[in-house]
């Protein structure tokens, strides 16, 4: 390289898209020490960080954003040139989500980021894209980088795949299981060891890779996670049709080191901002560059997800007496996994909307995510309390498991119900005393009544 390539020892970070990813990234490298500036296009998003306020549930980033305003070392704006001028490491981590109508990621929040930062950067500085992108766009943006920034290819482009899971955000960006730095310079991987320097002196795991290789492990990560969530779900389909149940299958198989019980709960199965859309952006950029038969098998994995939510519908149906229409329903929960508002390709939710569409009256309610489940699908009714949601239901289905629903008595909810009937989609409930308190209870890939006698045991 032709340019300056002196790396700032603690370099001035800023972060480009303040969503979850964003906020929470810059949130904690404020409080390990670097100062840092996030930006985003959204003036509402800006002013609620900047008076200290989380936009989203996430849990303990709220006193983290407290600690990081405190500290002086983090503040927020909407320009773009104040973020070119401040920055020597760029964060891009603005959403890719699912094209509508389109199994392909929507590029157009990168290219902007990309576009309307590197053509005010006048100096020396690396962007380091975090989003989780089709394989190929670094190498994409690097080319748009050159072309569109004053200081030409003295801006670098490297990426850093991410790996937080909501609930988790926090701990996952302070204390992650590895880092991945996708990088064509010495320069890049330099500046980014400084960027993470606190975490690297830690002891995490570094990955230093090509940016192909970095964007892969990405998509490949959540491909697998995936696929282990579907390869239990199809074996409940396996016990359906058996008379096997799934949760002892899956407890036996945990045990196996090599398979291991992480991520092998059966029940409703993903949904969220990420398993679904990743898979399905991945399968659809395989297609692009001729590998498309490679991962074929995750149009299966989609599939097998998405029919464990029309099985649940069945199962509620089923105890209901074959018809939906005129029902009473409370659905427990709207948010994709307890502990996040986000609803976002929730299965919880598209289980509701389809018992509303075959009549029933469904009352929905979800200890957080009941304000954005509305904003989704307003036509649905929306309980203040369990007990509101419970009260004269003729079926229950439990479908994200929040601690307020694992804990709830099955005597209490008995009284409260017109008919005792529990649809139990995550396995959150201990079913021997949900039957002992006169329940009728159904989960997926159990049998209807028990054979054994099971202790369930928290999930991993
Ligand atoms: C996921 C990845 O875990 C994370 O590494 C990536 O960066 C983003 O996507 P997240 O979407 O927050 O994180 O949720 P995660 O905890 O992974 O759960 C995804 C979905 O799978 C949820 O709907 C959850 O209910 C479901 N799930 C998870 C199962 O059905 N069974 C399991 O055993 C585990």
């Amino acid at each position: 390289m032709s340019h300056d390539t002196t790396v700032t020892a603690r370099p001035r970070l800023t972060v480009i898209g303040t969503g979850y990813l964003g906020a929470t990234h810059a949130i904690c490298m404020a409080t390990l020490g670097f100062e840092v500036l996030g930006l985003d296009v959204s003036e509402e998003k800006v002013e609620a960080l900047a008076s200290g306020r989380v936009p989203f549930f996430e849990p303990g980033l709220p006193e983290k954003l407290r600690a990081a305003l405190d500290s002086g070392r983090l503040r927020f704006t909407t320009s773009f040139a104040e973020a070119a001028e401040f920055g020597d490491v760029h964060f891009v981590c603005v959403g890719t989500p699912q094209q509508a109508g389109s199994a392909a990621a929507d590029m157009q929040y990168v290219d902007s980021a990309f576009t309307e930062l590197a053509s005010r950067i006048t100096r020396p500085a690396l962007i380091v894209g975090k989003s989780t992108v089709p394989i190929g766009t670094a190498a994409r943006m690097a080319t748009l980088v050159r072309e569109v920034s004053p200081a030409g290819d003295a801006v670098e482009v490297a990426w850093n795949p991410e790996f937080l899971r909501e609930g988790f955000a926090v701990q996952d960006t302070l204390h992650p299981d590895r880092l991945v730095f996708g990088v064509s310079s010495a320069y890049a991987e330099h500046s980014l060891r400084a960027a993470f320097a606190p975490i690297l002196d830690a002891g995490t795991p570094l990955v230093v890779a090509d940016t192909a290789t970095a964007e892969l492990v990405k998509a490949a990560a959540n491909s697998f996670l995936a696929t282990k969530i579907s390869y239990i779900n199809a074996m409940a389909e396996i016990c359906e049709q058996t008379g096997a149940d799934v949760t002892l299958l899956a407890k036996a198989l945990g045990y196996d080191d090599r398979i291991g019980s992480r991520f092998l709960r059966p029940g409703l199965g993903f949904g969220g901002g990420c398993l679904p859309k990743d898979i399905r952006a991945f399968r659809y950029r395989a297609d692009e560059l001729g590998v498309g038969h490679a991962v074929a098998f995750l149009d299966e994995i989609d599939q097998i997800n998405l029919r464990r939510r029309s099985r649940t519908v069945d199962l509620v149906r089923e105890l209901a007496g074959g018809s939906l229409e005129g029902v009473r329903v409370a659905a427990l929960g709207a948010a994709f996994k307890p502990d996040s508002d986000d609803v976002r390709d929730a299965p919880a939710l598209d289980v509701s909307r389809m018992m509303y569409l075959e009549g029933a009256i469904v009352s929905v309610y979800d200890p957080e995510a009941s304000a954005n489940a509305h904003k989704v699908y307003p036509d649905l009714d929306y309980a203040d309390s369990l007990a509101e949601a419970l009260d004269g239901a003729d079926v229950v289905v439990l479908l994200t498991e929040w601690n307020e629903f694992r804990t709830m008595s099955p005597v209490a909810a008995g009284q409260l119900v017109a008919h005792r009937r529990v649809v139990d989609g995550r396995h959150a409930l201990d079913a021997d005393a949900f039957r002992a308190a006169n329940w009728e209870y159904r989960a997926l890939g159990r049998p209807a009544v028990a054979t054994v006698q099971t202790t369930l045991e928290p999930a991993g």
